[in-house]
């Protein structure tokens, strides 16, 4: 075996109610003066008033900055370092789904080393932190909550870009499943799939560990198991703890083991024809799951039984085509649409294939794929996919 490193938060607290834990968590962590990183509707919806009012009881003095927005942009992230620098914080709480995590991520990279955000994207490597982050998921979810990556697009380019290093991984994370109870049945499967996904691409990428491995398969039986449920039973507690645990746990492997070409692919259809992360993900997952299958047969076949796609003694060819199907199948559940139904015209697909296809390889998670295709490939692949 190769050697290899394993990364992860300091502590994360899990369970329904734990986000009542940040003032003692803060105390712990020897941090006092918080910058909460939110979005507006958290704000409007009161959900942050499951962090802030315990904190206020305590008298924790703490400042909220909730301008950010859905697939943040380096315009929100310098307007985010503009206000870290209105006090002496010696923290970030971000609360919320992967957009103010990440956000919050990219503040902390940016306020620590200036410049802009695209001298930060990979190859380059963004270790360093201005401040602590503590991250509370409410959506399961991108696992943001424990990798050491940021999306945030380029505005200039339309290009999001992928921000790694341990700048970007939180000191603790927060992770309490009642904060999704309001989570929307569309964002509930976007989220959920994007969960698989990671699990998924972990399981079978080129760089996956045994301790990548355990949390992948946990992370699928759970995913598996409950996206449905939660998708139709938005109230349905178990469902939604056991996607939350899910979710974590696919974080957990992909930051160690990475994501492939699924994310490699998605991430240009989000910068250009703004599609939600989780959706493009779902756009493109039957296909490149069809496309990579026999080069890692036995992995997703396993993938395919531990997330009931297939029977446990089914042998790995029928295991492998009934995941194929079983997520053409999920997709349609889901309600997940093609490009073209999602109104992105053909005309603007085909004229930015090629320029998506490069920047899907210059992300390098193309290169994690058990089968690694070239640009011609990505672009038939996109082809195949446009419905
Ligand atoms: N850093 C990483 O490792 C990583 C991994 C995957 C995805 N991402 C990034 O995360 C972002 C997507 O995050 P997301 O999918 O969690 O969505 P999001 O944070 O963009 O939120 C989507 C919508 O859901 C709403 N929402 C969030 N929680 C809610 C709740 N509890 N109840 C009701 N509504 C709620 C938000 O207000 C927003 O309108 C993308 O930018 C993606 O690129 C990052
Ligand atoms: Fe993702």
């Amino acid at each position: 075996m190769d050697p290899f490193a394993f990364q992860a938060p300091r502590i994360i607290e899990i369970g329904g109610g734990t986000v009542a834990k940040t003032t003692a968590l803060l105390a712990r962590l020897n941090l006092s003066r918080p910058l909460i990183v939110t979005d507006p509707f958290m704000v409007s919806s009161k959900l942050i008033e499951r962090l802030t009012t315990p904190m206020a009881e305590a008298g924790v003095a703490f400042d909220i900055f909730s301008d950010t927005i859905p697939e943040p942009t380096d315009i929100i992230i310098e307007a985010g370092v503009a206000r870290m620098a209105d006090q002496k914080y010696d923290c970030l709480i971000a609360f919320g789904g992967g957009s103010p995590i990440d956000t919050a991520k990219a503040m902390t990279i940016l306020a620590a080393g200036g410049g802009k955000m695209r001298d930060y994207k990979v190859p380059a490597v963004a270790d360093i932190a201005a401040m602590p982050l503590i991250a509370i998921p409410t959506t399961a979810g991108t696992g943001s909550e424990c990798t050491r990556f940021t999306i945030i697009t380029d505005h200039e380019h339309d290009e999001k870009m992928l921000i790694a290093g341990l700048g970007a991984l939180p000191l603790a994370a927060i992770v309490d499943y009642e904060l999704t109870f309001s989570v929307p049945p569309r964002i509930t499967a976007d989220t959920g799939v994007d969960s698989f996904t990671h699990a998924l691409e972990a399981y079978v990428s080129r760089r996956a560990t045994p301790f990548s491995d355990a949390l992948a398969i946990s992370a699928m039986r759970l995913i598996g198991a409950n996206l449905r449920k939660a998708f139709h039973e938005p109230k349905n507690a178990e469902a939604r703890e056991a996607m939350m645990l899910g979710a974590t746990q696919a974080g957990m492997a992909f930051t160690n083991a990475s994501v492939a070409l699924v994310h490699g692919m998605s991430r240009p259809i989000g910068a250009h024809f703004h599609v939600p992360h989780g959706l493009s993900n779902a756009m493109l997952l039957p296909a490149i799951t069809r496309f990579s299958l026999n080069s890692a047969l036995p992995r997703y076949a396993e993938a395919a039984r531990l997330s009931g796609f297939a029977a446990a003694d089914d042998a790995d060819q029928l295991a492998g085509a009934k995941l194929v199907n079983g997520l053409d199948e999920l997709n349609a559940e889901l309600g997940v649409p093609t490009p073209g139904k999602f109104g992105i015209p053909a005309a603007d697909w085909h004229a930015k294939k090629s320029l998506m296809a490069t920047q899907a390889l210059a992300s390098g998670s193309p290169a994690n794929n058990p089968r690694i295709p070239n640009h011609a490939e990505i672009i038939s692949l996109y082809d195949a996919v446009y419905g």
